[in-house]
C-alpha cells in the first residue's frame, strides 16, 4: 500500500518534472478565457450576456471550452498558452463592468466560478501536455480589485474573508521610513503622478494596491502562485510589474523558481523606446525576468499599418535589443487585450498583406512570439477600438493565410536555432525594403521584406554558394561568391534559412536566468554532444540530464561578490562561450533598506559587495525624510553599502559614504557606524567587569 502510494505520487509528479521546455524554441498563444469558447453552460452564471453584445459582461468562455479547443490551438504549431487571470474575481459589477477579463481578483487560492474549478484547470494542463503545450497563467500580485466600487477590495483566503479596503484602512499605519499608509493594502490614493513613490505605493486605476512587504501578503501571494505550480502551470505572465518593487518580485520569483525551471514574464507597460527613466527601469526589470516587448509594439504596427520607414524601425529595434542581456527572452506581439488590434488601426486597401508582413516580422525578431487569440482568423470588433472592444468572441478559422504563416514559422522555430537564440544584424534597409540576418553558430536566417513597389535587391551575404528556398512562399535565393540577388514584389516577406550541424558547444539561453544555490536551470543551445560538464562561476554544477541541445543542471553555492556569473558547457574537449546567470546568495527575503536622508538630495543609488546589490539600486525619497529601496537579501548578512548620486542613463558619482547594517527581516535602517564596533568591545568590557568584580570580592 505504502509502495503503491509512492508510485502514484511519482506518476503524478513525473510529467510535471519533465515539462521543462525551452521557451525560445516555442510560440505563445494568448487567450482571454471568457471570450474563447464556452465548454460548460452550467457555469455561465451572473452578469452573463448570451447575445455577446455587451462587451462589459461575461460571455461564457471557460477552461472546459479552452480544453475542447486544444487541437485547434495545436494546429497553429504553438507550444505555450497564456491564459488571462483565472483566480476568483469579485461577484459584483465595478466601474460599469463585470470582471469577465479576470483582473479583479478577490481570492488567490480559488478559481473563478465562471471559468471552472481546480479540477478543470488540471484537466486543461494534462490535455495540453499531451499535445506538447504548456499553460502559462496570468497572475496579478500588484492589486486585488477596485477599492471604491464593486466589492471594495474584498480579499479571501481560500473562501474565508480576510479584509476589504475599508476594513483595512482602519488598521493602516504610517510606515515611518517610506511615508506609506499601509496594512494589507497601501492607502495612498490613486496614481496621479506616473513616477517615483506613487508608481509603487498608490492605487493603479483605483485598484486596491497590495503591500507586498506585509509578511502575510507576501506569503499569501506566494502560496496562491504555488497552487498553480502544484496544478501543473509552466510559468506566469505577471501583471503590472512596473507598479511593484523589483526587490519584492525578485524574492517572489526565486521562491517560485525553487520548484522547477519556469518561464515567467512580466508586463511592464511602457509604450515607447524613448530613453526615459521609465525605459531605464524597464531594462533593469529585464535583468531579473523576461518582459513583454511593449515599447516596440506601436512602432512596428505604425510602420506596417500606416506610415514609417523600415530603416528607422531597423535602427530603433537594434538599439532596443542591445539593452538586454537576453534579448531573445523578451516577448514580441502584434495585438493584445490592451491595445487596438492591427486590423482596426490599418485603414488601407492592402491591410491584410501588411498584417501578414507585420505578423511574420514579430515571429522573426529576437524574442518569443505571442499570438493574440483570433490573430489567425482576422478577428476584429466592429466598434474598432481598444479595451474592451479588442476582446470579441473568438472566431475559429485555422485555414487562413495568417494561420499558415503562424504554423510555418512556429515549425521553423523548432528546428532553426537562429530564430530562438540568434543575434540580429541589418544587412540593408531603406524606407520600404529591409533585409536582416540572424545567426546562431551554424544556423542562419535571412529575412527580407518589401512594403513598397517591386524592386531588385543585391546583398553581400557570406552564406555558402547555393540556392535557398524561402520558408513561406518558396521564393529562391541564389548565393554566388558572397553575393546574392533577389526580386521583391510589393508587400513581400521572405525567410531563408540554413541549418548545419554545430560542432562546438554553444549556449543559447538559460531558463530561468536568475538563480540561487540548489536551483535547477535549463541550458539550451547546440553542440552539447552526449555528455560533458557544466561550470557555473567556475564551479562544477551537478548535471541532472543531458542531450545535445538541452542540459539541466543544479546551481552550486558560489563565493562571489558579482551579480552575474558565467555558465560554461564543456564537451568532447571543447568549451562554449560563457552565458550569463544572475546569481543570488540563497534564502533571500525581501528587505526594506532605509537611508537617513538628512544632508542628502537628488537621485541616490546604493550598492554593496554582494550579488544582490552588485548593481546599484535606485532609491526612492520618502515624504518622511528617508531614502529607501527593497532588495532580496539573505538573513544575517552584514552590509557595508556605498551611496552614489546620478540620473538614470547618466554616470553615477560615488558619495564616499559607507552605510552599515545587518539583515534581520523587516526594515533595515542603515547607519554610518559599523554595527560591529560596539559588538567587538562588548566581550572585552564584560571580561574587565568580571575581573574587577572578582578582585573586588577577594579584597573585600
Ligand atoms: C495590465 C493588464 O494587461 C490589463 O488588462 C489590466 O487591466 C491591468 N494590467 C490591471 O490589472
Amino acid at each position: 500500500m505504502h509502495h503503491l502510494g509512492f508510485i502514484l505520487i511519482l506518476l503524478l509528479i513525473a510529467p510535471l518534472a519533465s515539462a521543462h521546455a525551452v521557451p525560445e524554441r516555442g510560440v505563445v498563444y494568448q487567450v482571454m478565457v471568457d471570450r474563447f469558447y464556452d465548454g460548460n453552460h452550467s457555469n455561465d452564471g451572473s452578469f452573463y450576456d448570451p447575445s455577446h453584445k455587451n462587451y462589459r459582461l461575461y460571455w461564457g468562455g471557460d477552461l472546459e471550452g479552452l480544453t475542447e479547443k486544444l487541437d485547434y490551438i495545436k494546429s497553429l504549431g504553438v507550444s505555450m498558452i497564456w491564459v488571462s487571470p483565472i483566480n476568483d474575481n469579485i461577484n459584483r459589477m465595478a466601474f460599469g463592468s463585470a470582471p469577465y477579463h479576470g483582473y479583479w481578483t478577490r481570492d488567490y487560492k480559488r478559481i473563478e466560478e465562471h471559468f471552472g474549478t481546480w479540477r478543470a484547470f488540471r484537466r486543461l494542463v494534462e490535455e495540453a501536455r499531451k499535445r506538447g503545450i504548456c499553460i502559462i497563467v496570468d497572475y496579478v500580485p500588484n492589486h486585488s480589485n477596485p477599492a471604491t466600487d464593486g466589492e471594495f477590495g474584498s480579499l479571501y483566503d481560500n473562501g474565508t474573508k480576510v479584509t476589504d479596503y475599508y476594513a483595512d484602512a482602519k488598521k493602516a499605519k504610517l510606515n515611518p521610513y517610506t511615508g506609506s499608509l499601509e496594512a494589507i493594502y497601501h492607502h495612498n490614493g490613486d496614481i496621479t503622478e506616473w513616477s517615483g513613490f506613487q508608481l509603487k505605493y498608490a492605487n493603479l486605476y483605483g485598484l486596491a494596491d497590495f503591500n507586498q512587504l506585509n509578511p502575510w501578503v507576501d506569503e499569501y501571494l506566494t502560496e496562491g502562485a504555488m497552487l498553480f505550480l502544484e496544478n501543473g502551470a509552466c510559468g506566469f505572465r505577471v501583471d503590472a510589474v512596473k507598479h511593484m518593487n523589483l526587490g519584492w518580485l525578485e524574492s517572489f520569483y526565486l521562491r517560485l523558481y525553487s520548484e522547477r525551471p519556469l518561464f515567467i514574464f512580466g508586463e511592464y507597460y511602457s509604450l515607447s523606446t524613448e530613453r526615459t527613466a521609465d525605459l531605464y527601469d524597464f531594462y533593469r526589470y529585464s535583468n531579473v525576468s523576461s518582459l513583454l516587448n511593449i515599447p516596440i509594439r506601436n512602432d512596428i504596427v505604425r510602420t506596417f499599418a500606416t506610415f514609417g520607414g523600415l530603416d528607422a524601425l531597423a535602427r530603433e529595434l537594434e538599439a532596443y535589443y542591445s539593452n538586454f542581456v537576453y534579448p531573445n527572452k523578451g516577448l514580441n506581439f502584434l495585438d493584445s487585450h490592451d491595445l487596438v488590434r492591427f486590423l482596426n488601426i490599418a485603414g488601407r486597401k492592402d491591410k491584410l498583406e501588411r498584417f501578414h508582413m507585420a505578423l511574420a516580422l514579430t515571429m522573426m525578431l529576437p524574442g518569443i512570439p505571442v499570438i493574440y487569440y483570433g490573430d489567425e482568423s482576422y478577428l476584429v470588433s466592429k466598434e474598432g477600438k481598444g479595451d474592451p472592444y479588442n476582446r470579441p468572441m473568438m472566431v475559429f478559422n485555422n485555414f487562413t493565410e495568417a494561420s499558415r504563416i503562424i504554423r510555418t514559422l512556429a515549425e521553423l522555430r523548432k528546428t532553426n536555432d537562429a530564430l530562438a537564440f540568434g543575434d540580429f544584424k541589418t544587412l540593408y534597409a531603406n524606407y520600404s525594403v529591409w533585409a536582416f540576418e540572424r545567426a546562431f553558430g551554424s544556423h542562419r536566417l535571412l529575412v527580407v521584406m518589401n512594403k513598397g513597389s517591386s524592386t531588385n535587391l543585391t546583398l553581400a551575404l557570406d552564406w555558402p554558394d547555393g540556392t535557398y528556398r524561402d520558408a513561406l512562399y518558396g521564393a529562391i535565393l541564389t548565393v554566388r561568391g558572397g553575393k546574392s540577388a533577389l526580386y521583391l514584389p510589393r508587400n513581400s516577406f521572405y525567410v531563408f534559412h540554413v541549418e548545419r550541424p554545430q560542432r562546438v558547444p554553444l549556449i543559447g539561453s538559460l531558463t530561468p536566468y536568475t538563480a540561487q544555490p540548489g536551483q535547477e536551470i535549463l541550458i539550451a543551445g547546440a553542440g552539447f554532444g552526449k555528455d560533458g560538464k557544466v561550470l557555473i562561476g567556475r564551479r562544477r554544477a551537478e548535471v541532472i540530464s543531458w542531450n545535445s541541445t538541452e542540459v539541466l543542471v543544479r546551481v552550486p553555492r558560489l563565493e562571489t561578490l558579482e551579480g552575474w556569473v558565467d555558465v560554461v558547457v564543456e564537451t568532447g574537449g571543447k568549451r562554449s562561450e560563457p552565458a550569463r546567470l544572475r546569481y543570488y546568495s540563497g534564502s533571500d527575503v525581501p528587505v526594506l533598506l532605509v537611508v537617513n536622508a538628512t544632508n542628502l538630495s537628488g537621485q541616490l543609488w546604493l550598492r554593496d559587495n554582494l550579488p544582490e546589490l552588485a548593481e546599484p539600486r535606485s532609491l526612492l525619497m520618502s515624504s518622511t525624510g528617508y531614502y529607501f529601496t527593497v532588495a532580496p537579501l539573505p538573513n544575517g548578512t552584514a552590509l557595508s553599502a556605498s551611496l552614489y548620486e546620478g540620473e538614470r542613463w547618466g554616470a553615477l558619482t560615488p558619495l564616499n559614504v559607507t552605510l552599515y547594517g545587518k539583515v534581520g527581516g523587516g526594515a533595515l535602517l542603515l547607519s554610518e557606524k559599523p554595527p560591529s564596533e560596539g559588538r567587538n568591545y562588548l566581550p572585552v568590557v564584560a571580561l574587565l567587569l568580571l575581573l574587577g568584580f572578582l578582585i573586588f570580592r577577594r579584597r573585600g
